[in-house]
């Protein structure tokens, strides 16, 4: 009877209880995970899914909510999904490793109301089946790779209030519906249709929109549709943004659009839009207009150029203007950005009056502006290159130029100093001091924001905070980092979010903060429109696949294998032993990584070298005469640089760590590998390094005619600090062109120097460029120096320049859109080299660029 009783209560154990969940869902959630890798911990079949699983929510014993979001779960989507009947709720967003076609059984849950499956893998078609989810109201298929045409019967999700299928790979027309078919035009109560980013084409139908419509946000950009834009499309009046740019409409912008009075953004961009520039007097509530690059006639500036007083942003460029430009433009009160470049607007531009504070960049490239009275209070940009106005007053086309635009990020205050362990950042937290924390981050991307002056901390400190509030962080515990926006691309950045307390958040507030975000529980201030939220990968991947075995079976399994691994490991032990001993004399000097990770413990990354090799300590010590005085060329708070000529005669310059300014070996090996991947022919190159007897020395290509600094005495270099991206450096036909986002200037000054005519120094301005535009543009990863100054440039035999010392360079993360992984912590702040050729003595200068001939 005993017996009887252990084995019963063995079974308990390994059983999943079905005492609360009914067995129908267990089975269910047994056959979804045998598709899955890196479910929460909580998720163990000795416990019940209703009372102890993370993301899951039940009522009446039936699980009625599934919310598995930024966790990377792997694998695919079993079509036992449909078992879950009950399921309300399902959101296995942002899941980048989640993936495989979306089984057509999804239609049989039939209480479905939220399906949100943003930022995974998905592939295939969309299934038709969604279109019998009669109760959703939300439904979010972006940022997938979900391919061929819309279904028509996504038209039946009467109730659905929220329909984002941007960035896909969709293709064909927007169904329309007609006799018993359905299309979307019976969307009815949608609020939302987001669909930028994929291959859709076709006229859209007059039939889309109608008066019945409560839309708001018509977001269709990034598309390839042709033909007009329907006029039915005005007569929606809860419209507030539409973006239909980058498409290829054509024919006249229809009138109705001119009397949505809640229309704040309207971006008809890059089209082949032809009529008159239509008359948007009556929409007055528009903060974002964008109508550049169409095929509009000929004419003077609209005359809601000097009536929409709620405007910010205002692009026009490349539209066939002309006149001149009315005055009240500048003075509308918030207006941030005003872009007229390619038109022909002439005679004299005054920005006498008042105007706008908050005017940041006001562009005005290839017009044919001939004189310009600008108020000397104003401290934006005002750019003129390509006008007249620039051949008569060069002292007013300097004054005013491109400024240094440096977009927000949160002001870490002290602990943006703070190094933390990888993975970790600092943050404000905890107010007294600086603690070290993985934060939960992930990529916002705003489609139609209303503002366009990306430095503006007011733009982007109530974000921080609502966000904070409504998440129930505490205050400092939400930092933005790597704000980017140009036109035609949605507004992204960074968003870090760290925990209350402790270094690490867990899977259910992981689950919690995410679900908050992809299904718009908290809003953004107004200014910023809709959003999506793409998260980083938090918790890592399993490192092995899972067993598919039943876990019962496991427990046989592992206690009969037991004892046989304690065997084998004691004399695994001792084989190991003696093999190690006898290999590691040998590995010392052939891989010398071997042994190198956090601790010292061997973590089995043998490094990527690409072109550097290893030195012994010896050979090292032999070129440069025990490190003698006679080989000192440089010195620093790292330690000291040595010049020797290796056995071959190639000249090095050796850079020699000192006590107390070495790297842990991790940390070095990551530099080594970095260095080695970056070859360009103006970078210094690395030729190898040594790690032995307790140094740090990196071999460098030996550079002969020494630093710029030296090169240039007495004049004066200077220097300003930037954020990513800084630097573009492009080529038409033999001339360089460097646009930066501010400028460095050598200035003459005193008499040193002279051998470095202008020439010479154009020479090196562009070639310095190049290396950085490389480190920026073409490393992989990125690459910012962080450091350069002229000492940091070194010059060959031909002057050529070459960047040095990007050794304590941070990479860049990778922001590409879709899945954001960070790779090394810390702000962007950087450097930049631009050197201001003063117009006067440099001929090849024009008013774009530097040309070299
Ligand atoms: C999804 O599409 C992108 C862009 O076309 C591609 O780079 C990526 O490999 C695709 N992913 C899958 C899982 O097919
Ligand atoms: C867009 O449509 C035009 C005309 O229908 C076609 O020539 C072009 O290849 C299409 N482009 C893409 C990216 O599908
Ligand atoms: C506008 O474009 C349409 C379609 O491309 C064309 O048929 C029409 O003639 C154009 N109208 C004008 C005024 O250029
Ligand atoms: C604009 O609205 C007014 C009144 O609501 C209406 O009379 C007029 O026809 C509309 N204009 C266009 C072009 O739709
Ligand atoms: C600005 O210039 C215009 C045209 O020259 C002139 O009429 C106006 O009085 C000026 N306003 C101010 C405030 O100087
Ligand atoms: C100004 O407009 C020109 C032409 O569209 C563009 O190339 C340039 O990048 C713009 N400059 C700024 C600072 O926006
Ligand atoms: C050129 O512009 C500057 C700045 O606006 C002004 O002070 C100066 O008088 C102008 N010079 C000429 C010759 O017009
Ligand atoms: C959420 O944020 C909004 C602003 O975006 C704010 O008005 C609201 O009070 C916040 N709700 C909570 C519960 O903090
Ligand atoms: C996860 O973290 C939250 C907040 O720190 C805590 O309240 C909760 O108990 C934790 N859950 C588990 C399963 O540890
Ligand atoms: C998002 O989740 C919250 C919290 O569970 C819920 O109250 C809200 O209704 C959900 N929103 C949508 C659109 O499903």
């Amino acid at each position: 009877m005993q017996w009887l009783l252990i084995l019963f209560m063995l079974l308990v154990r390994v059983r999943p209880s079905s005492s609360q969940t009914n067995p129908q869902d267990v089975s269910a959630l047994q056959a979804l995970m045998k598709n899955w890798q890196n479910e929460p911990p909580s998720w163990t079949g000795s416990t019940d899914p209703c009372t102890s699983w993370d993301g899951i929510s039940c009522s009446n014993r039936r699980v009625t909510e599934m919310r598995l979001t930024s966790i990377n779960l792997q694998g695919t989507l079993s079509n036992a999904i449909d078992q879950l009947s009950s399921l309300t709720y399902l959101d296995l967003s942002n899941n980048p490793n989640l993936g495989g076609p979306l089984p057509p059984s999804i239609g049989n849950l039939k209480q479905l109301t939220t399906l949100i499956l943003l930022g995974c893998g998905f592939t295939g078609n969309i299934p038709e089946q969604i279109g019998t989810l009669r109760q959703l109201t939300f439904l979010a298929l972006n940022s997938n790779n979900f391919t061929g045409g819309i279904p028509p019967t996504l038209g039946l999700l009467s109730n659905l209030f929220w329909l984002d299928l941007s960035d896909n790979q969709l293709s064909g027309k927007i169904p329309i519906s007609s006799g018993s078919d359905p299309g979307l035009d019976q969307l009815v109560k949608a609020e939302h249709f987001h669909f930028s980013e994929n291959q859709l084409t076709g006229p859209m139908d007059e039939k889309l929109f109608s008066e019945k419509m409560r839309l708001k946000h018509v977001i269709f950009d990034n598309n390839n549709f042709t033909g007009p834009i329907p006029g039915s499309l005005g007569r929606v009046s809860s419209i507030q943004i539409i973006r239909l740019d980058h498409n290829q409409f054509s024919g006249p912008v229809p009138g109705s659009i001119a009397n949505m009075s809640l229309l704040m953004e309207l971006s008809l961009a890059s089209n082949q839009l032809n009529g008159t520039v239509p008359d948007l007097t009556s929409a007055n509530a528009l903060n974002y207009v964008d109508l550049s690059n169409n095929n509009f006639a000929t004419s003077p500036a609209p005359r809601w150029f000097s009536t929409l007083t709620s405007l910010t942003t205002l692009f026009m460029d490349n539209n066939h203007l002309t006149g001149t430009i009315p005055i009240a433009l500048f003075s509308f009160p918030q207006m941030e950005q005003i872009s007229l470049a390619k038109n022909s607007f002439s005679g004299k531009l005054i920005m006498n009056s008042t105007i706008s504070s908050q005017l940041r960049v006001v562009n005005l490239t290839n017009n044919q502006i001939i004189d310009a009275e600008v108020d000397p209070s104003y401290t934006g940009s005002l750019i003129l290159s390509g006008n007249l106005v620039c051949f008569n007053n060069i002292s007013l086309c300097s004054t005013f130029k491109q400024k240094q635009q440096v977009p927000y990020s949160t002001n870490l205050g002290p602990c943006g100093a703070i190094s933390c362990p990888t993975d970790q950042s600092a943050n404000l937290v905890t107010s007294q001091n600086c603690a070290c924390a993985s934060p939960f981050q992930g990529l916002m991307i705003f489609r139609a924001p209303a503002f366009s002056d990306v430095m503006n901390p007011k733009s982007f400190e109530p974000l921080e905070l609502t966000l904070a509030q409504n998440l129930s962080l505490a205050p400092g515990s939400v930092a933005i980092s790597n704000v980017e926006f140009s036109p035609g691309e949605p507004l992204t950045f960074t968003v870090k979010i760290f925990p209350n307390s402790g270094t690490s958040f867990n899977h259910s507030e992981v689950i919690r903060i995410s679900s908050a975000l992809v299904n718009q529980t908290y809003k953004a201030p107004t200014s910023f429109g809709p959003y999506s939220f793409i998260a980083s990968t938090y918790f890592a991947s399993p490192s092995g696949k899972k067993s598919s075995m039943g876990k019962g079976v496991i427990i046989g399994i592992v206690v009969a294998g037991f004892l046989l691994v304690v065997g084998l490991i004691l004399v695994a032990i001792y084989a190991l032993r003696q093999k190690k001993i006898a290999k590691e004399a040998v590995e010392r000097t052939t891989n010398p990584f071997a042994s190198w990770g956090q601790g010292g413990k061997d973590n089995g990354d043998v490094p990527q070298l690409k072109g550097a090799r290893y030195f012994a300590f010896e050979e090292l010590n032999k070129c440069t005469n025990n490190f003698s005085e006679t080989h000192e060329i440089g010195s620093g708070g790292y330690g000291k640089v040595y010049k020797g000529m290796l056995a071959n005669g190639q000249m090095v310059a050796i850079k020699r760590a000192q006590q107390g300014s070495m790297q842990g070996a991790a940390e070095f090996k990551n530099e080594i590998e970095l260095l080695s991947r970056v070859h360009h022919k103006n970078l210094v190159s690395l030729v190898g390094f040594c790690y032995e007897q307790g140094e740090q020395m990196l071999v460098y290509e030996y550079i002969p005619n020494g630093t710029l600094r030296e090169n240039l005495k007495g004049i004066l270099f200077k220097l300003h600090h930037h954020y990513y991206p800084i630097f573009n450096l492009f080529t038409i036909n033999t001339c360089y062109y460097i646009r930066t986002w501010g400028f460095i200037q050598i200035l003459t000054a005193g008499k040193g120097g002279a051998h470095l005519d202008w020439k010479k120094r154009l020479r090196i301005a562009v070639s310095s460029a190049k290396g950085l535009a490389y480190l920026h543009e073409l490393a992989d990863p990125p690459i910012i120096h962080r450091d350069i100054k002229s000492t940091n440039i070194l010059l060959d035999e031909n002057l050529i320049a070459k960047v040095a010392d990007f050794g304590l360079s941070k990479l860049v993360a990778n922001t590409k859109r879709g899945h954001v992984s960070i790779q090394v912590k810390g702000t962007l702040v950087s450097a930049s080299l631009d050197l201001t050729l003063s117009a006067n003595s440099n001929p090849l200068i024009s008013s774009t660029g530097y040309c070299c001939q």
